[in-house]
């Protein structure tokens, strides 16, 4: 652990995370601590009652496997309920505002986890409804998905202040913006390998630069990805064309094919033999030509090889999904501080 005393998480009690800059860098720390908590009371068949009688929304805009899965279990485990409301179901954006929709879920709903393209709307709604609201991903960020991959690497390696993350392929999305800042928050080096078209806004990454050297860690952004993994710990992936982007997926496909995680590159990281490097993705991967969607686009992210190695944590990351959303939730609205 990096913190000689441990936080307790009521510091979080009625707050939403809309992305990780609503949090300290020792909140985030405090949350993951609070996460391995969560697993090891799991493991042990031990479960509490800290979310009894929440009934949390699940609002979601875009598919989701693991973090619609993870907030149900997370609620199950606790006591508490999920309802799940495909943003189609409801009236929201057709015959009701999100301020109006909002307020009545303020009314009923005790914290809502939302899925969807604009962060306006994750901010909207935690405006209007005056409860806690959580980001379940938006186009610009997914933080829960940040503090599932801190766990992971932290687990594996016993620590995260100067350890090398590379993320490889799209640097602009999502999953590499929110990894960026939460890797950053932590002290560690992080490169991100991707064609200059596809990297974060100037803006963005000059905010992680600061919060990282402060903390003793680096942003690197690079566009050759055999340079970027050099020395790396973790080498991460993600999807080329996220939710939302699927008219752009022929360009998407000629700028990122050059950086697929292959064999050669998790060699290239020269941490392979030692077994001090692992492979990360937030999953759902395109690894082989099993689903529809990867033989349609003909084109992987990562080699199977990789994807189904020794030094891939992608389960385990997943997994832990579900102990940070519940570390997440039970600090906001839990009765564990009452
Ligand atoms: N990683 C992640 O957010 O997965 P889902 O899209 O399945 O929720
Ligand atoms: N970048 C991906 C992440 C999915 C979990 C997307 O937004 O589709």
């Amino acid at each position: 652990m990096e913190m000689d005393v441990r936080m307790k998480p009521d510091f979080f009690k009625g707050r939403s995370l809309l992305s990780l800059l609503d949090l300290t860098d020792a909140e985030m720390l405090a949350l993951i601590d609070f996460a391995d908590e969560l697993k090891q009371e799991k493991r042990q068949g031990r479960f509490g009652d800290r979310l009894l009688r929440r009934n949390v929304a699940l609002l979601f805009e875009k598919a989701s496997t693991r973090t619609r899965c993870a907030t149900l279990t997370a609620l199950t485990d606790e006591g508490g309920m999920g309802h799940y409301l495909a943003s189609s179901d409801i009236h929201l954006g057709k015959k009701e505002t999100i301020a109006d929709t909002a307020r009545v879920f303020g009314r009923m709903f005790d914290g809502i986890m939302f899925r969807g393209s604009a962060q306006a709307t994750v901010e909207a709604l935690a405006f209007w409804s005056g409860i806690p609201v959580w980001n379940g991903l938006t186009a610009e960020s997914h933080p829960t998905q940040a503090l599932a991959d801190l766990m992971t690497i932290r687990e594996t390696f016993g620590r995260l202040k100067g350890l090398r993350v590379a993320y490889v392929g799209d640097g602009g999305n999502n999953v590499a913006c929110s990894l960026m800042r939460a890797c950053a928050k932590a002290g560690m080096h992080f490169a991100n390998a991707t064609p200059f078209e596809m990297a974060p806004s100037e803006a963005v990454v000059s905010q992680a630069r600061a919060m990282a050297e402060a903390n003793g860690g680096s942003v690197t952004i690079e566009a050759d990805p055999r340079a970027a993994v050099r020395g790396a710990n973790v080498v991460y992936t993600d999807v080329w064309v996220s939710m939302g982007q699927e008219a752009e997926t022929a360009r998407r496909l000629r700028l990122l094919r050059p950086y697929q995680v292959d064999g050669a590159l998790m060699e290239a990281t020269g941490l392979l033999a030692s077994n001090e490097t692992i492979f990360l993705h937030c999953l759902p991967a395109f690894h082989n030509a099993d689903t529809e969607a990867s033989r349609e686009l003909g084109a992987l992210e990562v080699t199977d090889d990789v994807f189904e190695s020794g030094f891939s944590r992608v389960f385990d990351q997943a997994e832990n999904r579900l102990h940070t959303i519940k570390a997440v939730m039970a600090a906001s609205i839990g009765r564990c501080f009452a």
